[in-house]
C-alpha cells in the first residue's frame, strides 16, 4: 500500500478503522454514543425553552447523558487499540485492506449496526424521553422513589394545602442555576439512600434550599396575600366531657397593598433582617439585626455574642416562618384537637381526649406495634372503665379507636425515626417557640426598646378559650360539626 492509493481510492485511510472497531468493545461504545446523542436531541428542545416547567430534565440532559456519552467515546478508540494489539501479536493483521465499497464486508456490517441502534434509539426515545422527564418531576417520583426516606414528608404533603404543588416547584424552582446544585446534593442524597447512610429523621433546615422568595413568590406574589385573615382554633379540654373552646383569631397578615401587618415588618420593601442561631433547627435566636428604611437597630438577649458570636448569619425569608408550608406534623394533643374537631373521633366519651393523648405519648416501635395496640388501649379503657357505654356504643368506640391510630400514623415514622416534635413549626408560639424566638420580649436594643411581644401585634384576640365566642354568632359562623 502506498500513499498514492490512499488518496485514489478515497477513505483508504478508513478502511483499517473499520477492521478495527468491528469488535464488541468499540460496538459498545458506538451504542452509547448514538443512544446518549439521540436522547440528547429529544431533550434538546425542552432545554433550549427555558425548562421553567421541568428542573429535572437538568439531570437527564446535564448530569446523565454526558457519561454514557464520554464514555462510549473512550470505549470505541479502546476497543480499536485492544484489537489492534491483539491482532499484531498474533500475526493475523491483515497487511492490506479491501476498497471501502459495498462489498466491504465490514463496512456493510458497520453501517448496519449504526442504522440499526439508532432507530431502535429513536423509537424507544421518542416513547420513553418524555414521559421519563415528566415521571421524574412528579410527586410519585419525589415522594415515593424512596419511598421509606420521603415517608414522613409525602404523607404530611398529602393533606397540606400544597398537595396539589409539585415538590419540585418548591425545592427546586424555575431558571437553570438551582437545578444543578439541587441536582447535584440530589445525587448525594440518592447515594446516601443506596448506601442507607441518609441521615433518620431528614435533617432540618434544608441548607441549600433555594431562597423562599424565587420558589414561593412564583405563586404568592406580595400583591395578593396580605388580608387580614380569621382564624379559628379548636380545643378540647382534659375533662370528663371534652370540653369544647375556641380562640378566634385575626390575623394581621399585611404586605403588598395590605397595610404593613406581619409580612411587612419583616419583607417589606427596604427591609432586611438578618439574625444569628445558636442551634442547628435554628430555634435559640440570640442575635436579630433589622434593617429598614433609615434605621438600623441591633436587639440582643443577654447571652448574645457581638455579631453573632460567629454563628452563621442568615437574612430571614418566607421560610424563617413558614418552615412546614408542606409538611407539618402535630403533637398529640393539636393532632387530637383536630380529629375531635373534624367529627373523627367522638368527643363525647367520656375523657376521650386525656385518654387519647396519653395512649398516644407512649413508645411503639414499629407501625405493626401501634397497630396492635393504640386502638386496643383506647378500646380496653372503655371496656374497663365504663363497661355500660361500651356496651351501648361499641361501634363507635372502634371507630374512634381506628382515627387515634390514624392520628399517631400521620405524625410518627419509626423507620425514619420521627418522632413527636421533630419537626419543629415555626408559625406561632404555642407548640413550639416560633415567632417567640425573637418576639420574647428578652431581645433588646441599646435604648431598651425589645422586639413586641404585644399580644395585639400580630393578631387580634377576639376569643380566648370560650365555648361559643360571640364574634361567631355574629358573623354567622356556624358551629363546627363536632358540637
Ligand atoms: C409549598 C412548598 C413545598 C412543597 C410543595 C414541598 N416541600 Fe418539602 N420542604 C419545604 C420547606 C419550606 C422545607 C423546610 C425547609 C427548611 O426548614 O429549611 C421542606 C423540607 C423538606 C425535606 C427535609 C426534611 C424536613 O421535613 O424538613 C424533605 C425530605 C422534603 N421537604 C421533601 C419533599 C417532598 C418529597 C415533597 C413532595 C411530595 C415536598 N417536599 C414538597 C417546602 C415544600
Ligand atoms: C406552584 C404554586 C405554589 C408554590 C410554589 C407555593 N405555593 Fe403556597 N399555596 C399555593 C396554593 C394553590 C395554595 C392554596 C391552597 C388552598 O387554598 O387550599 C397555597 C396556600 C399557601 C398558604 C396558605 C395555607 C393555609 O393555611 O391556607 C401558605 C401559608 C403558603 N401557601 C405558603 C407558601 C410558601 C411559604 C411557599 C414557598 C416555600 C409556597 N407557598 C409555595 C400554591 C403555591
Ligand atoms: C414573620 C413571619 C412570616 C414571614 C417572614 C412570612 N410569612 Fe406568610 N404568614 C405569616 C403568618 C403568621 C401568617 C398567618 C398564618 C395564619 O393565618 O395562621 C401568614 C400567612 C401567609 C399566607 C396565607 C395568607 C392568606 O390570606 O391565607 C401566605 C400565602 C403567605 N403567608 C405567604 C408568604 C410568603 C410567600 C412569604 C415570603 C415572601 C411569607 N409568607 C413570609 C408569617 C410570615
Ligand atoms: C428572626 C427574628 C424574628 C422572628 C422569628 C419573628 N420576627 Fe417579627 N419582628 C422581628 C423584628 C426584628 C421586627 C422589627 C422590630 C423593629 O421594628 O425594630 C419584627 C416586627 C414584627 C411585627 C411588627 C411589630 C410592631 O409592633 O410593629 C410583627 C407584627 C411581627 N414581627 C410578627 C411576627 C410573627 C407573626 C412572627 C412569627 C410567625 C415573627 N414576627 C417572627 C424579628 C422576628
Ligand atoms: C409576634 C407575633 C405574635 C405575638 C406577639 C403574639 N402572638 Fe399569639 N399567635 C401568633 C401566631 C402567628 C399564631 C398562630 C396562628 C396559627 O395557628 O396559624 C398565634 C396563636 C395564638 C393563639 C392560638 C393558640 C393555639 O393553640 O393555636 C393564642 C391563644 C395566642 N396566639 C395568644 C397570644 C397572646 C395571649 C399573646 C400575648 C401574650 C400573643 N398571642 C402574642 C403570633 C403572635
Amino acid at each position: 500500500m502506498t500513499p498514492n492509493n490512499f488518496s485514489k481510492r478515497g477513505g483508504g485511510w478508513l478502511s483499517p478503522l473499520i477492521h478495527l472497531s468491528n469488535n464488541w468493545i468499540s460496538l459498545v461504545g458506538v451504542v452509547l454514543v448514538t443512544t446518549s446523542t439521540v436522547f440528547w436531541l429529544f431533550l434538546l428542545p425542552i432545554t433550549m425553552k427555558g425548562d421553567a416547567a421541568n428542573p429535572y430534565i437538568g439531570i437527564l440532559a446535564y448530569l446523565t447523558i454526558p457519561g454514557p456519552f464520554f464514555g462510549g467515546l473512550f470505549l470505541v478508540p479502546l476497543g480499536m487499540w485492544l484489537k489492534r494489539r491483539r491482532e499484531g501479536r498474533t500475526n493475523i493483521y491483515p497487511p492490506e485492506f479491501p476498497t471501502l465499497t459495498w462489498a466491504n464486508p465490514e463496512l456493510r456490517k458497520l453501517t448496519y449496526f449504526i442504522g440499526i441502534t439508532t432507530v431502535i434509539n429513536i423509537v424507544i426515545g421518542s416513547q420513553v424521553g418524555y414521559s421519563a422527564v415528566n415521571y421524574m418531576d412528579s410527586v410519585t417520583f419525589c415522594g415515593q422513589t424512596c419511598h421509606t426516606v420521603m415517608e414522613p414528608e409525602f404523607t404530611a404533603y398529602q393533606s397540606s394545602p400544597h398537595s396539589r404543588v409539585e415538590c419540585v416547584k418548591c425545592h427546586i424552582g424555575p431558571g437553570a442555576g438551582w437545578f444543578v446544585q439541587s441536582k447535584l446534593s440530589g445525587a448525594r442524597q440518592l447515594l446516601a439512600v443506596a448506601f442507607n447512610t441518609s441521615p433518620r429523621p431528614i435533617p432540618t433546615p434544608v441548607h441549600n434550599l433555594r431562597p423562599a422568595r424565587d420558589t414561593c413568590e412564583s405563586c404568592h406574589w406580595p400583591q395578593k396575600y396580605g388580608e387580614d385573615r380569621l382564624r379559628v382554633v379548636n380545643k378540647f379540654a382534659d375533662d370528663e366531657a371534652n370540653s369544647h373552646t375556641k380562640t378566634v383569631l385575626l390575623m394581621k397578615i399585611g404586605g403588598g397593598n395590605h397595610g404593613i401587618g406581619i409580612h411587612g415588618t419583616h419583607l417589606g420593601p427596604g427591609v432586611t433582617i438578618r439574625y444569628a442561631a445558636t442551634d442547628e433547627q435554628r430555634q435559640n435566636i440570640p442575635w436579630v439585626e433589622y434593617n429598614g428604611p433609615g434605621r438600623q437597630t441591633l436587639y440582643a438577649t443577654a447571652e448574645a455574642k457581638p455579631n453573632g458570636g460567629g454563628a452563621p448569619i442568615r437574612e430571614m425569608d418566607c421560610m424563617d416562618c413558614h418552615n412546614r408550608p408542606s409538611h407539618s406534623y402535630d403533637l398529640p394533643d393539636r393532632g387530637m384537637d383536630k380529629a375531635m374537631a373534624a367529627g373523627l373521633i367522638s368527643n363525647t366519651l367520656p375523657f376521650a381526649k386525656k385518654q387519647a393523648v396519653e395512649i398516644l405519648k407512649g413508645t411503639y416501635l414499629s407501625r405493626d406495634e401501634a397497630a396492635r395496640k393504640i386502638p386496643a388501649a383506647f378500646t380496653k379503657y372503655y371496656q374497663d372503665t365504663y363497661p355500660a357505654i361500651y356496651a351501648q356504643r361499641q361501634a363507635e368506640i372502634t371507630a374512634s379507636a381506628k382515627q387515634v391510630l390514624a392520628v399517631w400514623n400521620r405524625n410518627i415514622f419509626p423507620e425514619m425515626k420521627v418522632t413527636w416534635g421533630a419537626y419543629p413549626i415555626n408559625i406561632g408560639h404555642t407548640d413550639y417557640p416560633g415567632c417567640y424566638r425573637c418576639h420574647d420580649g428578652g431581645h433588646t436594643a441599646k435604648d431598651g426598646k425589645t422586639i413586641s411581644q404585644d399580644c395585639n401585634a400580630c393578631h387580634n384576640l377576639l376569643a380566648m378559650d370560650e365555648v361559643a365566642p360571640k364574634i361567631l354568632t355574629d358573623l354567622g359562623i356556624i358551629e363546627s360539626k363536632a358540637k
